[in-house]
């Protein structure tokens, strides 16, 4: 028998015009089987198909990097430049099949990223060492802080050509979009950084450029935030308060929550089994309504 907290589970639920035929998400999963060029092989179209044919209301494609430098493992998915999309369309179009709602989880490896993997030095917005890693981050000057936009830019338009529903900006798990939001990561005295507005920047720059293009996209990318980084610096979900009224003003498509970043990653199955997620959930779903956002 379904308990009677599950019920909802079996409806379906509107996402800006796309229906879902239930509210089973299969969670972004980077399967990290791409080819060393990024794109998508047979092996990623069985697994998100698989995926979607266990019968959810959506499949959410794991990481795909918005450039080379932003890769996290040697097989990274990307998006962005066009010699990706075929790939991607075949990706999109599968998944499509199996009944479920797509969407492409997008992001760029930022301060955790390894220069073994991307022959090239790890970026993010300011000193850092990742405990795991030990190489040290070089600092992003302004102008390649803005080439970054247009990267994040290009992968999204990208994607919603090859026919995915929805984008998803990765803004959690220690990621360069969660550093420049996340004090633990930031210590910027320019306009990217030094305070809680600015910290934003980044991500409202992306935003902004991708309505100058088309302003309907906008309403069809998704985030998934941070709802703890489990350090004294870090965020929670009350210090995202600035993200969450910055993308209800969007009108994003969904929210989603995690937690944790490298460093503590040890600390999220704790967090998980003393339900600590259900409780983000929570907090981000009355936060999102106090901004008169609709769900
Ligand atoms: C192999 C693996 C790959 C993952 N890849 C991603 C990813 O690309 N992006 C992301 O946001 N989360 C990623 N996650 C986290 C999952 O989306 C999910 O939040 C986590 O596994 C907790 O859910 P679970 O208890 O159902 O496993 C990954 C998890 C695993 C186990």
């Amino acid at each position: 028998m379904v308990s009677r907290s599950y019920r909802l589970l079996s409806k379906t639920l509107k996402i800006q015009g796309r229906e879902l035929k239930n509210r089973i998400v299969c969670s972004p999963i980077s399967t990290n089987s791409a080819s060393t060029r990024g794109e998508v092989t047979p092996s990623i179209i069985d697994f998100y198909s698989t995926m979607g044919n266990s019968g959810c209301g959506m499949v959410v494609v794991g990481a795909s990097s918005v450039s080379q430098e932003g890769i996290s493992t040697q097989n990274c998915m990307r998006v962005g430049p066009s010699y990706l999309e075929k790939g991607l369309i075949k990706l999109a179009s599968s998944i499509k099949k199996t009944g479920a709602i797509s969407s492409l989880q997008v992001f760029h490896v930022g301060s955790q990223g390894n220069t073994n993997y991307t022959g090239q030095p790890v970026l993010g917005p300011s000193q850092y060492v990742c405990p795991d890693i030990q190489i040290s981050v070089k600092e992003l000057s302004r102008q390649k802080i803005i080439e970054i936009e247009d990267d994040f830019v290009k992968a999204i338009v990208s994607g919603f050509r090859c026919g995915f529903d929805f984008i998803e900006l990765h803004l959690a798990h220690g990621y360069l979009l969660h550093n420049f939001l996340s004090e633990h990561f930031n210590k910027r005295s320019d306009s990217y950084g030094r305070s809680a507005k600015n910290r934003l920047r980044i991500i409202n720059n992306i935003f902004e450029k991708v309505r100058r293009i088309n302003p309907k996209l906008i309403h069809r990318i998704a985030a998934r935030i941070s709802g703890n980084d489990f350090v004294p610096m870090g965020l929670t979900i009350e210090k995202n308060k600035g993200l969450i009224e910055l993308l209800n003003s969007y009108n994003i498509a969904y929210w989603c929550v995690s937690a944790g970043i490298y460093e503590t990653a040890k600390m999220k199955s704790d967090y998980m089994k003393q339900g600590a997620y259900w409780q983000y959930a929570d907090k981000l779903k009355k936060m999102t309504q106090q901004c008169g956002a609709t769900f």
